[in-house]
């Protein structure tokens, strides 16, 4: 039976494209009220008026972040917390930590972190304390944190966690999707066993979207527009991303990697406590939080 998620009301960065805008979509026609994050404010718009296409009674806003940028996301916590507000709204059901990118060559931010390490772990790690409070507020909720296959090639390099001494675009990527679990295995672990909040990495598979053709060299494009054919259309790890939002039965889980609604052994190295601690204590120093 298809569950109904009228009335509530999920947090979804990088939703102006491919997974992100495709979980938007469902949860959209599902009756959930989304507020997108993305950092055009041309994309933005684009994504709200197809979204809105979709269903005309749709809630949705989008707020503009680079999640690059750490002082960005801390404005993120008041831009959701009026738009709550002008919905009638208290707290959040969920929070999808999808926005993610890929660098070939070393980038750094203007705040001086490495731009994958900054968008794809940083930023799920300080929005998620940002949120934490709203979704504490509501009765159950949910952190997917989207990571990817590439983390069984991961090993993070603790004297180097952001390789500026020795960079690989691809290993500084795979590295980002093991911060991923880790991340979601060490916030599970905070939160306790009977947490109303739960968290999940998921794993969407090879997807059909412009990742690889932004900003990248043409060799990494015409790597990527080969590799991608093979994907899957981005509809199809939306609904394994859905499933972990909404599902009820998964509450007391304690499985930390999915794949396509399905629990699947991660790599020995991010199911390591040690380095989940030891992952969130570095974290915590990057991001200036006591
Ligand atoms: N595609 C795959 O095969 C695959 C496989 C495994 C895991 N994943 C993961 O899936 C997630 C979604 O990727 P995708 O494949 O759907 O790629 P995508 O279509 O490029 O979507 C990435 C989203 O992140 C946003 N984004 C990137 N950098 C940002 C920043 N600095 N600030 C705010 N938003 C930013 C993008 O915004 P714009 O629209 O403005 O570019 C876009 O909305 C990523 O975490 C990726 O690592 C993808």
């Amino acid at each position: 039976m298809e569950i109904s998620l009228n009335g509530k009301t999920y947090v979804v960065t990088g939703a102006t494209s491919g997974i992100g805008l495709a979980t938007a979509e469902q949860l959209v026609k599902k009756g959930a009220a989304v507020i997108g994050i993305g950092r055009s404010q041309e994309r933005c718009d684009a994504a709200k008026a197809h979204l809105i296409s979709l269903d005309p009674q749709a809630s949705v806003t989008c707020c503009l972040a680079d999640l690059s940028l750490q002082s960005d996301i801390r404005a993120l916590r008041g831009k959701i917390e009026k738009a709550l507000a002008e919905m009638g709204k208290e707290y959040l059901n969920g929070l999808v930590n999808n926005a993610g990118t890929f660098t070939y060559w070393l980038a750094l931010t203007p705040e001086g972190f490495e731009k994958q390490w900054a968008v794809n772990h940083l930023a799920p790690f300080l929005l998620t304390h940002e949120l934490l409070p709203l979704l504490l507020a509501a009765p159950t909720a949910r952190v997917v944190t989207v990571s990817s296959g590439s983390h069984y090639q991961g090993r993070l390099k603790w004297d180097d966690l952001q390789l500026r001494r020795r960079y690989s675009g691809l290993r500084a990527y795979q590295n980002t999707k093991l911060a991923n679990v880790l991340f979601t295995l060490e916030l599970n672990r905070l939160m306790g066993a009977d947490s109303t909040v739960r968290a999940f990495a998921a794993d969407p598979g090879l997807v059909k979207t412009d990742i690889g053709l932004k900003g990248t060299p043409s060799l990494v494009r015409w790597f990527w527009k080969r590799r991608r054919a093979g994907g899957k259309p981005a509809h199809v790890p939306a609904q394994g991303i859905v499933f972990l939002l909404s599902e009820p039965s998964l509450q007391g889980s304690d499985e930390v990697y999915w794949k396509a609604g399905k629990p699947k052994r991660a790599s020995k190295f991010a199911l390591n406590e040690d380095d989940a601690f030891r992952l969130w204590a570095q974290s915590e120093l990057m991001c200036g939080i006591a």
